[in-house]
């Protein structure tokens, strides 16, 4: 991967993947989904960058570089007070973390539950990046709480839509609210296109055609390695998707 100028700084995807290769995960987004998340902030043409669950920066810092281009911002929403198993402050390794990846002037940390933080928000969203508390009413609150600053044409998108029940049930509320296009798994990060009107796209169509991604995901030792990278690289390529309202997105 070649270097891209990157508002006066340089950077290339490998880099960024050697930044975060140190870092804590806790359900954190694999290098595609970081690299999804890069390019869509490096698209984001109106609108500041907003994430919510930021745990030890791992998203944060692929969301940082890609508002970098843009002389964007990213507002990471966290109360950092650690996980079930990891009790105590995750905000000193966080900060750390931004420090060292050359990200003090883009991101900015609130300290506060979600919920707590959209009380006092007032700024237009380009992309908003949901991964925080994952109980199905809390992804429905940052979804339709948080949402409502998306300007159109913005992005959205949720981690964990795969596995976890909270997001997962969470997306079919995408599918069927009809303000949203193109919308395409990857890994299991669903993210979309704000179009207010369009209508609701079919969420069963979304069920088929995530029964192969199913199917290699369960298939655990069963399948050779060689078999199960091949298809993941097919399916990367034709990821599940709604079809309606394609964009040039996909192609960044
Ligand atoms: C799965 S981790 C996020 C991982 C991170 N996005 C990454 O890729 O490394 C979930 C994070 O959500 C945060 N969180 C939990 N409840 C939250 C809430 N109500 N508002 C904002 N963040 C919350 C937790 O503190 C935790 O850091």
């Amino acid at each position: 991967m070649g270097y891209k100028d990157c508002g006066g700084y340089e950077v290339s995807v490998e880099e960024i993947k050697s930044l975060v290769a140190s870092i804590d995960s806790y359900n954190s987004v694999s290098d595609k989904e970081g690299e999804l998340l890069y390019n869509l902030c490096r698209a984001c043409k109106e609108g500041v960058i907003v994430e919510i669950g930021s745990w030890k920066g791992r998203s944060t810092i692929w969301l940082g570089w890609g508002a970098k281009e843009g002389n964007n911002k990213v507002y990471a929403v966290d109360p950092h007070s650690g996980s079930p198993t990891e009790p105590g402050s995750t905000y000193e390794e966080f900060l750390e973390n931004i420090k060292r990846a050359g990200l003090e002037e883009t991101v900015v940390p609130i300290r506060r539950t979600s919920m707590e933080a959209l009380k006092e928000w007032t700024f237009p969203i380009g992309i908003l990046f949901i991964d925080g508390d994952h109980k199905y009413e809390a992804v429905v609150n940052d979804f339709m709480g948080w949402g409502k600053f998306l300007v159109e044409g913005g992005s959205l998108a949720i981690h964990d839509t795969f596995v976890l029940e909270g997001p997962r049930k969470c997306t079919k509320l995408l599918y069927e609210c009809g303000n949203f296009a193109d919308i395409t798994l990857l890994g299991s990060t669903t993210y979309a296109i704000k179009k207010s009107g369009i209508g609701p796209t079919p969420y069963f169509v979304r069920r088929i055609s995530e029964l192969p991604y199913r199917a290699l995901y369960s298939s655990g030792r069963r399948l050779p390695k060689v078999v199960k990278r091949l298809g993941w690289r097919v399916l990367e390529k034709y990821p599940p998707h709604s079809w309606r309202y394609p964009t040039k997105r996909r192609a960044l």
